[in-house]
């Protein structure tokens, strides 16, 4: 069985990983139905902190095909990674296209395959903020109306899709996050990270903002800035390439030697940091996901979230970007009750691979 894989993004590079591993692990078993993997890497992140590291972290294979996509305005990405996946898929005629997450190179990919009639499988479906005005529920809601398995982390998803009308073909798998969380907790926690860094573990704040909301519009990103500042507390800031751009272009400056903004980190350095933060706080999805996971509480700075489990049991709070709820979120929020086990175990990637090589195409759960 002849399988693609579509990556672009950072967030991307993590839930490829475990399935890749578990596509080895079935391949080296020996057993009759292999799948043969092949990897393309869009492009849309191209920075060694951005993209390599995760390869380098998570021993990922080398891309078979690298689009070389890199930066532009939604249409002109999408569209751009469209036409060179569509030669690649037109070349190669996988028996399944897997698309992961909710970045442009997922629906890019999704569009791509659905219209050469491949099947494709979508790993994460069935998420909603319901906020539109962010690009990624755009790319979630297209990429699972066009997908045939549709891999769900949580019940909620599964009911995203039912409210939709989609109910053939989906999982309830559980979260590949948690599979790379898990097999990588151990490494991580060999990272020189916090001495490097001068950090005694539960004694700081983790922040990371890229959102355009955040980052565009200079009120919210100084709101953040101004808040961190005040704050008595110690506070680590990889910064994203949108956001160091942003802060350069709005003048927006760390007034208090309390923030200590560095580099992105790869998946380990950064996974350890998060691992013995007091405070996580965040306006990517798949972070407030892995704060759950580790017990970190979370200060969302958003309007809303796809990942509503983690608010509904009390470690996750929205504050937007205002000034004054983040500030009451550093001092005072805790979390009210014990987490469950809403993400799965660990073994989504064993379920989705199982799913595929039993040929369910269309069958349903
Ligand atoms: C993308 C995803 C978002 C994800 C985020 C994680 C979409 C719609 N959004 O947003 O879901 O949470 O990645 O990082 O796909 N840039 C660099 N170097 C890089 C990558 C980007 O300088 O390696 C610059 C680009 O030139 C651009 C900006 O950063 O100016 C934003 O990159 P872009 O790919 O548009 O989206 P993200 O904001 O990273």
């Amino acid at each position: 069985m002849k399988v693609i894989l579509v990556v672009g993004a950072r967030p991307n590079f993590m839930k490829i990983a475990p399935i890749l591993k578990t596509i080895d692990k079935h391949n080296a078993s020996g057993k009759s139905n292999s799948i043969e993997p092949s990897l393309i890497h869009t492009g849309q992140h191209y920075d060694y902190e951005m993209s390599k590291v995760f390869f380098d972290d998570l021993a990922l294979p080398q891309p078979n095909v690298h689009l070389g996509v890199g930066s532009g305005t939604h249409a002109e990405q999408t569209g751009k990674t469209m036409i060179e996946v569509e030669k690649v898929l037109a070349r190669e005629r996988p028996d399944l296209v897997i698309v992961v997450g909710d970045v442009n190179a997922t629906l890019a990919g999704a569009l791509a395959a659905v219209k050469l009639h491949m099947p494709v499988a979508h790993v994460e479906a069935g998420l909603r903020s319901y906020d539109q005005s962010m690009p990624e529920e755009i790319n979630r809601v297209l990429t699972d109306h066009c997908s045939q398995l549709l891999f769900c982390p949580t019940e909620t998803a599964v009911g995203n899709l039912k409210k939709e009308g989609i109910i053939k073909g989906v999982y309830l798998t559980g979260d590949v996050m948690v599979d790379a969380l898990l097999s990588n907790k151990q490494a991580a926690e060999k990272s020189e990270i916090l001495k490097r860094l001068d950090l005694e573990s539960g004694h700081y704040l983790v922040i990371t903002i890229h959102r355009p909301s955040n980052t565009d519009e200079r009120e919210n990103l100084e709101n953040i800035v101004s808040a961190l500042s005040d704050s008595a507390e110690r506070v680590i800031f990889p910064v994203h390439p949108r956001t160091r751009k942003a802060l350069d272009e709005h003048g927006v400056a760390m007034r208090r030697g309390n923030i200590m903004v560095i580099d992105p980190l790869g998946y380990t350095e950064f996974l350890k940091l998060m691992t013995h933060a007091k405070k996580i706080l965040t306006d990517s999805g798949g972070i407030q996901k892995e704060a759950y996971i580790l017990g970190i509480p979370c200060i969302t700075l958003r309007e809303r979230t796809e990942w509503v489990e983690t608010v509904e049991d009390g470690w996750n709070i929205l504050v937007s970007a205002d000034k004054k709820k983040l500030i009451e979120a550093i001092q005072h929020f805790e979390p009210a009750r014990e987490r469950r086990d809403i993400f799965g175990n660990g073994t989504a990637s064993t379920s989705i691979c199982q799913i595929i090589l039993q040929g369910s195409l269309g069958k349903g759960a």
